[in-house]
């Protein structure tokens, strides 16, 4: 298994067709060979940001260039705060001005910011082009990738613009996580434990076998891992595309992650404050599904072996987490759902009525 070049899943789509996600190390020297079979296209935009620009888009770019893909590159200004509609109405300015038109393709190259906008504005631009993902961050590469989930923030909140609109094709390229700060690291592997606690006891022991050794990029095993919680993403949005009610187990310590996030005003990273949402889930699936305490204590440990927290910062009440829970409409007729686990690698539903859920907050907390 170690010695796979590149692994193939496949996401299935009622309203859009089936695409292939690959991962691998090395494979963006193939992307040219990859588009070709995909079709012919009129043109092609290379949309990435200012930091992935010299790191990865150039590079790509020019290898392109010599396989006859000219492309035209886009770069857009890095991090959330470019996530507007402001950004997607002067991408499409740009697409119109270079005259694309409904056979171009996009290619998203970095982390989700680059991947929401530029599919956002594929699914927008001429009432929808193809475009595919060259995720740069592991987050983008084990999440935010797959599934076709695209759209941009609004100041009163993330993600509040958006459409469903599946990419023709995702290729992950291990070779470009080199790059990344460790800390961005750390955050990316928050959804990977995420992918194991929900759907994957196998990849649940790798990953506390290897424990802190993971963070190193050059890890021979980083290739089936990142596959692995691929695939869990990949077989969940297979079962259920448009989040009717099976894809929301992957909201698995994102509920009380999000509104960590918000009462901190966003000073805390995604990965954290997932961390924390799954610490804290992982001790609300003891009090209420039953699941045992081994499997907590072990599910709580590798979530720090990783480098991150399972506690929520002694500067925040506890109680604070419900305002943006009630805020969200999380919470409905006095109950609020939850993403438990009842074992590793099996996740439930389970409502827990506010008044409840108030005091095991505080119990945990006060551990
Ligand atoms: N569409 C979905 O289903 C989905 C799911 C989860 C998250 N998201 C979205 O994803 C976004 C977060 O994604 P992210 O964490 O990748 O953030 P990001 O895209 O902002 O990337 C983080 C930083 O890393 C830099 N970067 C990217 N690749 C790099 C590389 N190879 N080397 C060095 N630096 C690199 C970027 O320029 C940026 O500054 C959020 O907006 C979130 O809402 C979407
Ligand atoms: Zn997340």
């Amino acid at each position: 298994m170690l010695e796979m070049k590149r692994i193939r899943l496949e996401i299935r789509s009622e309203t859009d067709r089936s695409y292939d996600v690959l991962v691998g190390r090395g494979i963006l020297d193939s992307l040219h060979s990859e588009i070709q079979r995909l079709g012919s296209f009129s043109s092609y935009g290379l949309v990435t940001d200012e930091v992935v620009r010299p790191l990865v888009a150039e590079p790509l770019q020019n290898q392109l260039r010599s396989n006859s893909i000219d492309t035209t590159l886009i770069a857009l200004p890095p991090g959330e705060s470019a996530k507007t509609i402001g950004t997607v109405l002067d991408l499409c300015q740009q697409l119109l001005a270079q005259g694309f038109d409904r056979k171009s393709l996009l290619l998203a190259v970095g982390g989700g910011v680059v991947g929401d906008i530029t599919g956002f504005a594929a699914a927008i631009y001429m009432r929808g082009i193809p475009y595919i993902q060259v995720p740069t961050t592991l987050l983008a590469q084990v999440d935010s990738s797959l599934g076709g989930k695209t759209g941009v923030d609004l100041p009163s909140g993330k993600n509040l613009l958006g459409a469903f609109h599946q990419p023709r094709l995702v290729l992950s390229d291990l070779d470009v996580l080199t790059s990344l700060s460790s800390d961005a690291r750390r955050d990316g592997f928050a959804e990977v434990i995420k992918a194991a606690l929900i759907e994957d006891p196998e990849l649940f022991s790798i990953l506390e076998r290897e424990g802190a050794d993971l963070l190193d990029p050059g890890n021979s095993l980083l290739q089936t891992i990142i596959a692995k919680a691929c695939a869990v993403k990949c077989r969940v949005v297979n079962r259920d595309e448009r989040e009717s009610g099976l894809r929301r187990i992957l909201n698995f310590g994102h509920t009380l992650g999000h509104a960590l996030e918000a009462a901190t005003n966003y000073n805390i990273s995604h990965g954290q404050a997932v961390a924390i949402g799954m610490g804290l889930a992982v001790r609300l699936s003891r009090q209420w599904v039953g699941l045992s305490e081994d499997n907590a204590d072990r599910a709580l440990d590798l979530i720090q072996k990783l480098g991150l927290p399972t506690d929520i910062p002694k500067n925040i009440d506890p109680e604070a987490l419900l305002v943006p829970l009630e805020k969200d409409k999380k919470i409905q007729a006095g109950i609020c759902h939850f993403v438990l686990l009842a074992e590793i690698g099996r996740a439930v539903i389970h409502p827990i009525p506010v008044g409840d859920l108030q005091k095991s907050l505080q119990k945990i907390t006060r551990h």
